[in-house]
């Protein structure tokens, strides 16, 4: 009898998993939401193509095609400033993330509808390197209330947390965000 409602128990659980994470939002389950921005209500879209490949979410990429920075398209209003940040939050690696979020790039004062080229960047961009395991990449858009001009930068790259680099500069929530995954390439591939 035990072994029974048990066993119905935990197959209601299955169930119940698998029925969530299939209506429930790709950042959900890319478990994006919770490691690094509170759930938010997209209302920019953005677009992220390294070379002529556009990436969705949970898209695997190899780190040899992101060394330069993507391109990145985003709707918005022209009348708005953007910031963008780009983040790891599985440094050095997804199962003991000590140095979580290692910050790959960030950008301020991109106007609505344009490109990260046209704002001002804070923080050099730098191509995923993940030495261990498969890595999250995600890319973070707020919209700005006011120009943000000189911001410093953040003193390292490891250790960095974009709720509260968005905090301190009054971001509140994301409007956008993608994120992509990347794991080291093997040995032979690498130049
Ligand atoms: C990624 O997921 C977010 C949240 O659901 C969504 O707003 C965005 O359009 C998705 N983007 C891509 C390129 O998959």
């Amino acid at each position: 009898m035990l072994f029974v409602s048990l066993f119905k128990f935990f197959f209601c659980i299955i169930i119940a998993v698998f029925m969530m994470s299939a209506s429930v939002d790709p950042l959900v389950v890319g478990r994006v939401i919770g490691d690094v921005v509170d759930m938010f209500v997209p209302s920019v879209g953005m677009s992220v193509y390294f070379g002529s490949k556009h990436f969705t979410n949970g898209s695997d990429i190899k780190p040899s095609l992101t060394v330069n920075p993507p391109k990145v398209t985003m709707s918005g209003n022209m009348d708005h400033l953007y910031t963008l940040v780009m983040t790891d939050p599985d440094a050095p690696s997804p199962s003991e993330p000590i140095m979580r979020e290692y910050v790959h790039w960030i950008v301020v004062d991109i106007p609505g509808g344009t490109n990260p080229n046209r704002g001002k960047e804070i923080l050099p961009y730098m191509g995923p390197r993940p030495p261990v395991g498969i890595h999250r990449y995600i890319l973070v858009l707020f919209q700005q209330k006011a120009p943000l001009g000189l911001v410093d930068q953040p003193p390292s790259r490891a250790n960095f947390n974009t709720r509260f680099f968005a905090r301190q500069l009054d971001l509140g929530l994301p409007v956008a965000t993608v994120y992509f995954n990347a794991q080291k390439e093997p040995a032979t591939k690498r130049r």
